[in-house]
């Protein structure tokens, strides 16, 4: 946690014993004796995108930026204004920096191939994001957020990327991370050896590590899911909402569904929870993205102590067919996800 101290003129300062994140992915780094450090720069790309970003969504509502863009993406959703901004961001920090071969994004219809500089494709990771998450809680001030999935390529290096090289399980994530810009700023992430939280100083444009470690609990008490749709829910998932409302032990569970994934994923984690988005009649795949929405979560819930299911298996052993490839989501606290897996397996 941030150490605080508050003082008499009502200002917070911090105290410098929190790492920043520049100096905690340097001490990364040279745990990784032979890592080239591409890994940590393209962290460090997203740690400058996320504060442009940041910028650009604590002014929404004061500039041009709230609003439809206009256009829709490639899965038929109204493209916001930031959406699109975020978009461009994320990916022209990535490009400029010459630190991958390759993004795909929920905003594009294909993925971008990296040509370096000298015409090679030397670089071997490849990025997979959601720019902006929860987009349609923009325009009533609610939190919104970053996704972000990264693999090493498995074509060879010096050629182009190909659709191969995205669709990997999730297994093979190498990193995955979330920034949330809620009431602060948060960039959350793993590479693998669990999650690790900073919240950013805005002030000086500093992300400290607030949140060392973050781990689910086993039980949680709040379940996340849109009710609205109960009507078209799977049986399953009926009878789990069901059993979370009823009174018996430490239930009926409390109700919280914020409508950003990232939200609704941070709230659960620190607080024990489960987050469902299961098919419906009316989308038969769920709604939630595998490759840029899914997996990178579900990497953070798994090193985090969590679980993250299609509901009857691990999504991060999916082995994806398309980009924009929908699936059900059911993330969270180990024995909650467990819980619902044995109400849809009743129905299989
Ligand atoms: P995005 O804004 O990137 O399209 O994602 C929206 C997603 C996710 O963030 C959220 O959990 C879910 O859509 C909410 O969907 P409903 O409005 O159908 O509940
Ligand atoms: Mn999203
Ligand atoms: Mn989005």
């Amino acid at each position: 946690m941030i150490n605080i101290c508050n003082c008499k003129n009502d200002t917070l300062i911090m105290k410098d014993r929190n790492k920043t994140l520049g100096e905690f992915i340097i001490e990364k780094q040279e745990e990784f004796k032979y890592s080239s450090g591409e890994l940590s720069r393209i962290i460090n790309a997203i740690r400058l995108a996320a504060k442009v970003v940041n910028y650009k969504v604590n002014k929404a509502g004061l500039v041009d930026i709230v609003g439809a863009a206009g256009e829709q993406n490639i899965q038929g959703e109204d493209q916001q204004k930031l959406d699109v901004y975020a978009n461009e961001v994320f990916i022209q920090t990535l490009i400029n920096r010459e630190i991958v071969c390759g993004i795909a994004s929920e905003e594009n219809d294909d993925f971008i191939a990296i040509h370096g500089k000298a015409g090679d494709d030397n670089n071997k990771y490849v990025v997979l994001m959601d720019p902006l998450d929860g987009s349609s809680n923009i325009d009533v001030n609610v939190s919104v957020g970053t996704i972000f999935s990264v693999y090493r390529r498995v074509t060879p290096m010096g050629t182009p990327v190909t659709l191969e090289d995205f669709l990997q399980p999730g297994d093979q994530q190498v990193a995955a991370g979330y920034v949330i810009y809620g009431t602060s700023t948060m960039l959350v992430y793993t590479t693998g050896h669990g999650v690790n939280g900073f919240t950013l100083n805005p002030a000086i444009g500093t992300f400290y590590l607030s949140h060392p470690n973050m781990k689910y609990s086993k039980d949680g008490k709040i379940y996340s899911v849109n009710e609205g749709n109960y009507i078209h829910f799977p049986q399953g998932v009926k009878d789990y909402i069901k059993y979370c409302q009823m009174e018996e032990g430490d239930r009926p569970y409390t109700s919280r569904y914020i409508g950003s994934l990232v939200s609704d994923f941070h709230r659960n984690m620190i607080k024990g929870g489960v987050y469902i988005y299961p098919t419906s009649s009316k989308a038969p795949n769920g709604k939630l993205r595998l490759l840029y929405e899914c997996n990178p979560m579900a990497f953070i819930a798994e090193q985090a102590g969590g679980k993250a299911s299609d509901g009857y298996g691990r999504i991060m052993e999916i082995q994806p067919t398309e980009l924009h490839q929908r699936v059900p989501f059911f993330c969270g606290s180990e024995n909650m996800v467990a819980k619902a897996e044995e109400f849809m397996a009743k129905y299989k």
